[in-house]
């Protein structure tokens, strides 16, 4: 894959789409946070859809579900001032680059983790599909940059390990996307509990239901292409995000000798995290 491609450029040392221009990314520490505001925070392909659904229902009309924050020019913060409501907003930045801002008011974030070898095969699918994504040549080569780092948004372990580092100032919640697969209703309510939202049981299982991946893959399917409608800065398209929604797909992919680098960097890379504990890894 050429980096030099015009569908992306590198910032902060970090390949982003032209979706997110270098001005915006420039001007994303002057941005005013509130002290409401809600972030939904993820490495691409963790299930940011997903979360992002489930906060829609939780809140039903009364906060507006923004764009990504880096999605966007420079008029973006000033989309984003305009707005009176309550405001979720998703990223996919890595801790250093968010807006200072945030940090200073304390916002609550929620950041949903799943396995970095599905979330690799998941954004596999997503270079080869999604036409803001430059081509790539095959899955070797494209799992060898995965594993440096050289993918849209960075490194999947400088993203999490930034984010795990600062946890405490900001009171990070972190979710597993392999634990709401198993015991979604587990996961709902703790996010209940940390954004201090009582509702029901039957309320909560509802939510479960609607935001099942079949529900949401057939809504989807029902909807008009909305250019406007985007949660992950790489596309507006949501049709490209309902694959297939599995624990453990990587197994179809990795070869003996690729899951063996993979363990070894996850090893190295994530030897002194605390994290590391709850993630669904597999060997
Ligand atoms: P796959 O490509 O493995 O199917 P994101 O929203 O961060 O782009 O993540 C997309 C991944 O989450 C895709 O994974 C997608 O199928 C999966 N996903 C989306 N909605 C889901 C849901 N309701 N339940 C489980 N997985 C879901």
């Amino acid at each position: 894959m050429s980096q030099q491609s015009n569908l992306i450029h590198i910032y902060n040392g970090i390949p982003f789409t032209t979706r997110s221009s270098a001005d915006l990314l420039q001007s994303l520490d002057q941005f005013q946070a509130r002290d409401d505001d809600l972030l939904l925070v993820s490495y691409p392909k963790s299930g940011t859809h997903w979360l992002a659904e489930i906060m829609k229902l939780l809140y039903s009309s009364k906060v507006t579900l923004t764009s990504a924050i880096e999605f966007g020019e420079t008029t973006k913060l000033e989309e984003l001032n305009n707005l009176t409501t309550k405001r979720i907003i998703p990223t996919h930045l890595n801790y250093h680059m968010l807006p200072k801002d945030f940090k200073a008011k304390k916002c609550k974030a929620i950041y949903i983790i799943r396995n970095p070898k599905d979330t690799a095969v998941s954004l596999y699918h997503y270079y080869r599909e999604n036409p803001n994504l430059p081509t790539i040549e095959g899955w070797n080569t494209y799992l060898d940059m995965f594993l440096h780092g050289e993918v849209v948004c960075g490194s999947w372990f400088d993203h999490i390990l930034s984010w795990e580092k600062h946890r405490n100032e900001m009171g990070t919640l972190f979710l597993y996307y392999e634990a709401m697969k198993k015991d979604p209703f587990q996961s709902v309510r703790r996010i209940c509990n940390y954004l201090g939202i009582n509702i029901s049981e039957n309320e909560i299982h509802e939510i479960c239901k609607k935001t099942s991946f079949s529900e949401m893959k057939s809504n989807v399917e029902k909807e008009k292409y909305e250019p406007s409608h985007t949660v992950c800065s790489l596309t507006s398209n949501r049709k490209l995000v309902f694959r297939k929604g599995t624990v453990g797909d990587w197994k179809h992919y990795f070869t003996n000798k690729q899951n063996r680098l993979f363990d070894e960097m996850y090893r190295t890379k994530m030897d002194a995290s605390g994290l590391a504990k709850h993630i669904h890894y597999e060997n």
